[in-house]
């Protein structure tokens, strides 16, 4: 039984105001909820007081990116040990808008991933297909070729903590979600990409996820499927009311 994960990616948004405000509203909402993983990823600058709201309660804290040195002369960067000291448990890594706006290349992405393991952070590692290589029937290739690149650096040891996030990039921020059955079929793919790589044992144990337009209308669907675990929320984690609603359809199935 694989526990589902919700986590919120808000991205570029909310000050620290904003953020003391939604997570405590959120920590109201979830008071009850057991049985999902809810992990919260806010802005760099808010991890620290969003930690101090969640003690205690059952939401994790997530970062949205790291870079995989511990410490030293890389300006601007924050490393896995200053996510672990302020409390992070989990680290997006390899968002589709990282991937396209800086450049971030999946051989990058697997060192992130590396060194995320090695501060025990639980790596959310994104992949998936723009609209052209959806439409040019390439999606399948893009997913095996971004898995893949973990596999040359990921042991087996490690590799059933890891969580995938499928995100067709054409589902991102546009209110047209992925089909449930289809995201399905390539999560299922996923899965067996894994069972090849590393057995059926890791494969049953990885939780793989779906985003891109999740909200509280698709995510009973979405959760209905064998082979999604939960989900990576943008626009609809910013507001507490809707992914609190999420993370209790994950609950319920
Ligand atoms: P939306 O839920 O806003 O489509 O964003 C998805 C996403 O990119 C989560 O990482």
């Amino acid at each position: 039984m694989r526990i589902p994960v919700i986590a919120g990616n808000w991205k570029m948004n909310k000050t620290v105001v904003e953020s003391i405000a939604l997570v405590k509203e959120l920590k109201d909402f979830i008071r009850e909820i057991k049985g999902v993983d809810i992990v919260v990823c806010s802005p760099f600058t808010s991890l620290w007081v969003v930690k101090e709201i969640i003690n205690g309660t059952s939401i994790h804290l997530g970062a949205q990116n790291m870079y995989w040195e511990t410490k030293g002369a890389f300006t601007g960067e924050i490393s896995p040990l200053m996510l672990k000291d302020v409390g992070c448990e989990y680290v997006i890594l390899g968002h589709s808008e990282r991937r396209e706006h800086f450049k971030e290349t999946s051989e990058e992405v697997v060192k992130k991933t590396k060194a995320a393991f090695s501060f025990n952070l639980i790596p959310i590692v994104c992949i998936g297909e723009n609209f052209e290589e959806r439409e040019s029937g390439k999606t399948k290739s893009i997913i095996e070729q971004e898995v893949k690149a973990l596999f040359l650096e990921i042991d087996s040891t490690l590799a059933g903590r890891i969580i995938i996030a499928y995100e067709p990039i054409w589902a991102i921020g546009t209110g047209k979600s992925a089909n449930s059955q289809e995201a399905n079929l390539i999560n299922k793919f996923i899965r067996e990409l894994f069972s090849s790589e590393y057995g059926n044992k890791v494969a049953e144990q990885i939780r793989i996820l779906y985003g891109g337009s999740v909200n509280p209308k698709n995510i009973e669907e979405l959760m209905n499927e064998s082979d999604i675990d939960g989900a990576l929320v943008g626009g609809a984690s910013l507001y507490a009311l809707t992914f609190s609603q999420i993370v209790k359809a994950a609950e319920i199935l």
